[in-house]
């Protein structure tokens, strides 16, 4: 059975996640919030324990996790020594959502953590109840995102237990995640960053300390220079996880871009249309066009004058399609700048690149 334990308030916090730690350190699976989304942790060195989670999520094993630690002391055990870029990223942006792919100390995790690769992704959360629990459980936290395969990452506790409710030893309950959306993945190629996974920290703040940021896709491949297929296919050798259907909804959702006005008018149109077969139709849309779309099962997913708000709200709203029982879904794009990359970047995802041009 899956234990729950509190950790809003302070004088839950120390026991509860004393608790969670032992049960970490015994091998055990536990889901835990991060300031990204929730992750669902097991001590990276413990074979089984790591295999647990591949278990738990239905995750294929070619796909690597990310390590979670809580200090630097930490990171001397899991890599080998690193050069002077990494050292820029991680005094800039740790604790925090960047994770950085570095060389694997031969023997440090277990195998399945790195699927096999001389790499390890590492990353320390800047969130407090994620940092307390790594610290107390003293172990490197293996944690990819606690949802099961497939479905959208879980941005509250209770998307925890609705995918791996009885499938996990427990979930430590610390309220909704703050980005919405995963950490930014990148590695270092010489004096240069590569952006292997767009997220929390964006290009633009890489940009600020590192000479050079590689991007090695734009989520929506510019119409003039870029066939449709570069979204889904170069990132993938290089992270592994990015070749997968991810975050997707169970309806068929298509993502539509172009000028507001004709976006919201293709989407009614579209959305009258399945109606009249007598199919259930979902639309995510921006508040500043939710009035556009009255009498239509609308999720509004943020503000696009504030795209940190859709970025938080993005997964939850895939779910509430699901939980409605949509079986189309169509959602409105937004500009690629800032946080609205990495949303961008979900959104074709979840739209399994289903990209109409209108
Ligand atoms: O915000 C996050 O990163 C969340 C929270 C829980 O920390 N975690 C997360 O983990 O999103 P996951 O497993 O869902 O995604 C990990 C991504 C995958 O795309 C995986 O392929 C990539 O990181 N990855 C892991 N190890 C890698 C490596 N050695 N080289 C390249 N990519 C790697
Ligand atoms: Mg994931």
């Amino acid at each position: 059975n899956t234990r729950i334990w509190h950790a809003n308030t302070k004088e839950w916090e120390r026991e509860a996640l004393n608790e969670a730690a032992a049960v970490l350190r015994d091998g055990g699976t536990v889901a835990f919030p991060t300031e990204t989304v929730y992750g669902l942790g097991a001590d990276a060195r413990d074979d089984a324990a790591v295999a647990r989670i591949f278990e738990a999520k239905g995750r294929p094993s070619d796909n690597p996790l990310i390590v979670h630690i809580a200090n630097l002391e930490q990171l001397d055990e899991l890599v080998l020594p690193y050069g002077e870029a990494a050292q820029r990223l991680m005094a800039r942006f740790w604790p925090g959502p960047l994770t950085i792919v570095l060389p694997v100390k031969p023997g440090a995790v277990s195998q399945r953590v790195t699927a096999g690769l001389d790499t390890l992704a590492v990353r320390m959360p800047d969130h407090p109840v994620a940092l307390q629990l790594i610290e107390s459980s003293g172990c490197p936290i293996a944690g990819p995102s606690a949802n099961r395969s497939g479905r959208p990452s879980p941005t509250r506790a209770e998307h925890v237990k609705d995918d791996l409710d009885g499938r996990i030893d427990g979930i430590v309950d610390g309220g909704p995640a703050g980005v919405g959306l995963e950490s930014t993945v990148v590695e270092i190629d010489g004096d240069a960053v590569r952006i292997l996974r767009p997220g929390g920290i964006t290009a633009g703040a890489l940009r600020e300390i590192t000479g050079r940021v590689i991007h090695d896709v734009e989520a929506v491949p510019d119409e003039a220079t870029g066939a449709a297929v570069r979204a889904g296919t170069i990132e993938a050798p290089r992270s592994p996880g990015m070749k997968y259907t991810h975050y997707a909804p169970k309806g068929l959702m298509q993502l539509v871009i172009g000028d507001a006005g004709d976006v919201t008018a293709y989407i009614k149109e579209q959305a009258a249309a399945a109606r009249s077969r007598g199919e259930r139709a979902g639309i995510l849309a921006f508040a500043e066009h939710g009035a556009c779309y009255e009498g239509d099962d609308t999720v509004i997913v943020g503000s696009l004058s504030q795209l940190e708000t859709a970025a938080q709200g993005l997964y939850a709203a895939l779910r509430t399609f699901d939980e409605r029982g949509a079986q189309y879904i169509w959602a409105e794009g937004c500009p690629q700048e800032g946080i609205g990359h990495a949303l961008m970047n979900r959104l074709v995802k979840a739209a399994g690149h289903r990209i109409v041009r209108v």
